[in-house]
């Protein structure tokens, strides 16, 4: 099994903005990646954001911490795309950052375990799904973590890692000095709904959804509340919607199975609204509109 700095090639499933972000991240880092997803068009739009991204980064001295030799140019030429799983035979390292869906996830795993070298380490960006769970997919649930990258992940600071319950001391050593290697911070959470993060996130995220349905506030006032009162840099309903509001459904759902309590059960006002199709940011509508400059709140 690859130690940290063993970890030369690096496999990344999904190119949307999370599994962008962590290639960008990977590649800064000296790695050469594959970026794996079906949709070619995906992976267009992952490279030109990626270069915008690693451009900004570069202009404000901000790549600095990885090395002269992780320049801005020579990042983005180490990201390959491609198309199949068996293009990653060769990786270190995989981390899928794809839909947020067990059943899906968990074909993925039984695929990669066949396709990959015995010593690759399999890791998931999942934001709330059992690692436990994923690695009992695999004939190696020692080598299967979970490694949680919070958006933007060139930007935000910290990796959430998840061990299962077969997850080696090797393993967790390794993810730990890789996340490290990548300018993180590392926190570590036993295999529990949510982990840490999102199993705080989410129910203040959900109460603020109950305070704009019950008509405590306007959106603005219980965003503005949040942002100026606790110093937060986002108010909860403008979060949700930069997260994505069927991203944070599905986690309030993990949460309020896995946990059994009703305190998590998801707002009615938020499952209407990814029922109607108003996910966020992503699609122009959430509890914000972004379609015009002149949405209430910056988008
Ligand atoms: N790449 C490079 N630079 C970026 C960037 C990116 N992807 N995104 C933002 N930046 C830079 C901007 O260029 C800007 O730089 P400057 O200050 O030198 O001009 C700086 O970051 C700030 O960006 P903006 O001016 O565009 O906007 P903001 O000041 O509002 O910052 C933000 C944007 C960093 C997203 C900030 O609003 C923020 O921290 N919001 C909270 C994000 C958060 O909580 N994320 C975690 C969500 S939970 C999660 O992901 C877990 C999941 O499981 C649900």
């Amino acid at each position: 099994m690859a130690t940290a700095s063993e970890i030369a090639a690096v496999g990344v499933i999904g190119a949307g903005q999370m599994g962008s972000g962590i290639a960008q991240l990977a590649a800064a880092a000296g790695c050469a990646v594959l970026l794996l997803d079906a949709d070619s068009a995906a992976l267009s739009r992952a490279v030109a954001s990626i270069s915008a991204s690693l451009r900004r980064l570069a202009a404000k001295g901000q790549l600095s911490q990885f090395g002269p030799q992780t320049a801005c140019e020579d990042s983005i030429k180490r990201i390959r795309c491609v198309s199949t799983v068996q293009d990653l035979r060769d990786a270190d390292l995989v981390i899928e950052a794809i839909v947020e869906n067990e059943d899906v996830k968990k074909q993925l795993f039984v695929e990669l375990d066949e396709i990959t070298k015995a010593s690759a380490i399999l890791a998931s960006n999942t934001s709330s799904i059992s690692i436990t769970r994923l690695a009992s997919a695999t004939k190696r649930p020692s080598q299967v973590i979970g490694m949680h990258f919070f958006n933007p992940p060139p930007i935000m600071k910290l990796i959430e890692i998840i061990r299962g319950a077969d997850t080696s001391d090797e393993v967790f050593a390794a993810v730990k000095s890789f996340s490290e290697r990548l300018g993180k911070s590392v926190i570590c959470s036993q295999d529990y709904p949510g982990f840490i993060v999102n199993r705080i996130l989410m129910p203040m995220i959900n109460e603020a959804f109950w305070a704009l349905y019950t008509g405590v506030a306007t959106k603005e006032d219980i965003d503005t509340g949040m942002k100026l009162g606790t110093n937060h840099p986002m108010g909860p309903l403008q979060l949700a919607d930069f997260i994505g509001l069927d991203v944070c459904l599905s986690v309030l759902r993990v949460l309020h199975n896995g946990l059994g309590d009703n305190k998590y059960s998801p707002c009615p006002l938020l499952v209407q609204y990814v029922d109607a199709g108003r996910l966020g940011k992503k699609r122009g509508l959430g509890v914000y509109s972004y379609a015009q400059k002149s949405s209430s709140l910056k988008p």
